[in-house]
């Protein structure tokens, strides 16, 4: 049986391949995309999570969410990272669907409700739109199946601050509210998705595969590598927001460990995520107050960036 997920981006050049990876694998039954700010306005997110969906064949119902963090100012969007347009400034085809009419939260809220127990909730991007759907309806704690989240680091440090990864960075408010929920969550963040790195020759293949899906992957990678090759000195790029369906699919890939999480809101931390062990003591037991949650540590990187290439080609 195909796993019935909702995905939560911000796409995105790598949002855009985890959709696309998402559309096209037999496991997944996409059930629909819910957008928020993040790499891009919230406006641009939908546009592109329509554009995608079209381009794979598909009509997947498409909800428009959070377009501003909770708390905190929107910080400018990372428009040398993901281009303007959030698909490497690429010229892109005109899209022909709409957005839902409700809200990204009334989304998730509604689907989850028809199906208790069953859908899988992935997030990968700033989860304002997980936090407002805690908000309308608390029993979505007792009724996904699961909530896989893009996002944080436990001992990788930070990729936009010396210690903050950019989902909890954008919007460290709702991330403390979305991983202490209570709901199983499991975290994937820098610690493997660093050690994952999809190079050109990958993409060659998943270019000749899918025909302007194909080419929009492609052109949007080459805008990303080029970011990666200046700042971080890497020959290819880090396929962050593709490890969570990866873990989805391959947990065997990866290594976890269960314990308590949060989320720093304000300082030089702030977005910062703190990870306690369970079981272990420590001199006050403040960091072990929240409920327990699992979190990726490491990962076969290879196999991952392989699983993802042949996913998508
Ligand atoms: C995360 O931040 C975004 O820029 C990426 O799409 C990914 O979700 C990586 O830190
Ligand atoms: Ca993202």
């Amino acid at each position: 049986m195909p796993h019935p997920i909702i995905i939560d981006t911000d796409p995105g050049v790598d949002d855009a391949q985890a959709i696309a990876i998402a559309l096209l694998h037999p496991e997944i039954d996409l059930l629909g995309l819910t957008t928020t700010y993040g790499n891009v306005d919230v406006e641009t997110a939908t546009h592109n999570a329509l554009l995608l969906s079209e381009l794979a064949g598909k009509d997947i119902p498409v909800a428009q969410g959070a377009a501003a963090p909770l708390v905190k100012a929107r910080h400018p969007a990372p428009v040398h990272i993901h281009g303007t347009n959030g698909l490497g400034d690429m010229e892109l085809p005109a899209v022909k669907g709409k957005a839902e009419a409700r809200s990204a939260a009334q989304f998730i809220v509604d689907t989850v409700n028809q199906r208790p127990g069953e859908i899988t909730l992935v997030s990968v991007g700033p989860v304002g739109n997980l936090a407002a759907a805690l908000q309308l309806d608390p029993s979505m704690v007792d009724k996904v199946k699961q909530v896989v989240t893009m996002g944080g680091s436990i001992r990788e440090g930070g990729n936009v601050t010396p210690v903050a990864e950019a989902n909890m960075f954008n919007d460290p408010h709702a991330a403390s509210r979305v991983l202490t929920a209570g709901w199983p969550l499991t975290l994937v963040g820098l610690d493997v998705t660093h050690r994952c790195v999809l190079t050109q020759a990958h993409m060659d293949r998943i270019e000749a595969s899918h025909g302007m899906l194909g080419q929009v992957l492609a052109g949007s990678y080459a805008f990303y590598r080029d970011f990666y090759r200046e700042f971080l000195g890497i020959d290819g790029c880090c396929p962050h927001d593709s490890c969570a369906l990866a873990w989805l699919l391959r947990p065997e890939l990866f290594t976890t460990a269960r314990g308590h999480l949060g989320v720093v809101t304000s300082g030089d931390a702030e977005g910062q995520t703190i990870f306690a062990p369970e079981g272990r003591g420590f001199i006050e037991p403040r960091w072990s107050g929240t409920p327990l949650v699992d979190v990726c540590l490491e990962t076969d990187g290879d196999a991952v960036s392989q699983w993802i290439a042949d996913s998508l080609a």
